[in-house]
């Protein structure tokens, strides 16, 4: 496995980074009291190319690998981490779903503009009471002529509000259970289809996430993606790349948490040194750089299998499951270096805090990432 970064994919690190640091950071804090969604910054993202990164140049994409969409990933996270979950989502979950089962139709009339940043896109897989047993959907999708009868509740949906175009699993066949599962396009507007309430979040409070209902919702036939019953392979297919996403979004959190502790403890007083020069706060720091270390070893293995295309799903739930972890981790550290300052929102550690936790959440829980691996070990 190669560790050298191609002058390219330091290109896109640098680009990122500087977006960051010049355009994002200086609202972010601002964004999350409020839980203001960074509509501008959105379409600047798309300007650069990042919110349809891996997608082909033919159909309005920058044509880049995974692995430049991890670095790209890291860097927006490390400065707003909602930010990165809404480019995640467009990105992982359905850009790169439309470009691999969508026909040229569909990626004509919405790949192009998801990929390019004009529009924004949704993934609603998640129920009220289907959440991590994805595949207990009780949304219907009736056969009509020519169009399709939606009915149903989705919850926890990412982008819900903003986005314009969303890719809804629904049952077109009961009786199948999982087989009867179908994926449809369903665009902003469409009578019978509302969403809910901005949910009050914890974390990554920019980022908007809501329900979304659907009353006789009339989807035109040509909106199902790849064929009848193949929605719920369809979920998990992009849920695989979206985990390296996520998995990026972590490491961006836990490095911020590490940058800032650096900076704190050399800033910070006490029993007459700065107590970056106390072994306490050393080996912390010591260990975060560690563990992060170890998560990006991990999703660029993910993303380097997933760019070969060779099996990748295994690794993107290990990539995923230590990196979240790590977020979590060291942001509690971070708070902790920080002592009584970490604990109050002038500082930006509990903000770290407060975003990483859904890592470990959203996209697969980590007991959903440890039934994958074990899975993959045991073949059961
Ligand atoms: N990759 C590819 N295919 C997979 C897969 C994977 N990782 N996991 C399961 N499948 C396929 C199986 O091969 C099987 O296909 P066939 O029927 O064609 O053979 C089918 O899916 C059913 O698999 P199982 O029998 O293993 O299903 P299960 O019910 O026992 O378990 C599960 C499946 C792994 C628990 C799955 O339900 C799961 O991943 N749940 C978590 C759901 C999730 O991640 N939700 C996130 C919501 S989206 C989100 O958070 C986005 C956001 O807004 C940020």
């Amino acid at each position: 496995m190669n560790f050298d970064f191609s002058e390219d994919q330091l290109l896109i690190k640098q680009t990122a980074k500087e977006f960051a640091e010049s355009e994002i950071a200086p609202s972010a804090m601002e964004r999350d009291k409020k839980g203001e969604f960074p509509a501008i910054l959105v379409k600047k993202l798309g300007q650069l190319g990042f919110m349809g990164m891996m997608v082909s140049p033919e159909y309005g994409g920058a044509g880049l690998d995974t692995i430049s969409y991890v670095l790209a990933m890291i860097e927006i996270s490390k400065v707003d981490a909602s930010l990165g979950v809404i480019m995640s989502v467009n990105n992982s979950l359905v850009c790169y779903g439309l470009e691999k089962y969508g026909n040229e139709y569909q990626k004509d009339k919405y790949l192009r503009l998801l990929a390019s940043g004009e529009k924004l896109g949704a993934f609603a897989l998640s129920e009220p009471e289907a959440g991590s047993d994805a595949t207990k959907q009780k949304t219907v999708a009736e056969k009509q002529k020519g169009y399709y009868l939606l009915n149903g509740t989705k919850n926890w949906i990412t982008n819900g509000q903003s986005a314009d175009y969303f890719l809804v699993m629904a049952s077109t066949d009961k009786t199948k259970e999982h087989k009867g599962i179908s994926t449809f396009i369903v665009e902003k507007g469409m009578p019978g289809f509302e969403h809910g309430q901005k949910e009050d979040k914890l974390g990554i409070r920019s980022s908007d996430t809501c329900s979304l209902s659907f009353t006789n919702c009339k989807i035109p036939e040509e909106n199902l993606i790849w064929e009848e019953g193949k929605g719920f392979n369809f979920a998990m297919e992009t849920l695989n790349g979206g985990r390296i996403g996520i998995a990026a979004q972590a490491i961006g959190i836990a490095e911020a948490s590490l940058d800032q502790s650096i900076k704190y403890s050399k800033q910070r007083k006490a029993f007459g040194l700065p107590i970056s020069e106390l072994q306490a706060i050393q080996f912390k720091i010591a260990d975060m750089a560690v563990k992060i270390n170890a998560a990006k070893a991990l999703t660029f293995q993910a993303a380097a299998l997933k760019d070969v295309h060779k099996k990748y799903y295994k690794e993107a739930a290990m990539a995923k499951l230590f990196s979240s972890k790590t977020a979590v981790e060291s942001a509690l550290e971070a708070i902790q270096i920080h002592g009584g300052y970490g604990y109050v929102r002038e500082y930006l550690v509990e903000r770290f805090l407060r975003d990483a936790k859904i890592t470990e959440i959203y996209e697969g829980t980590s007991e959903i990432q440890r039934i994958v691996i074990s899975r993959a070990l045991l073949g059961n």
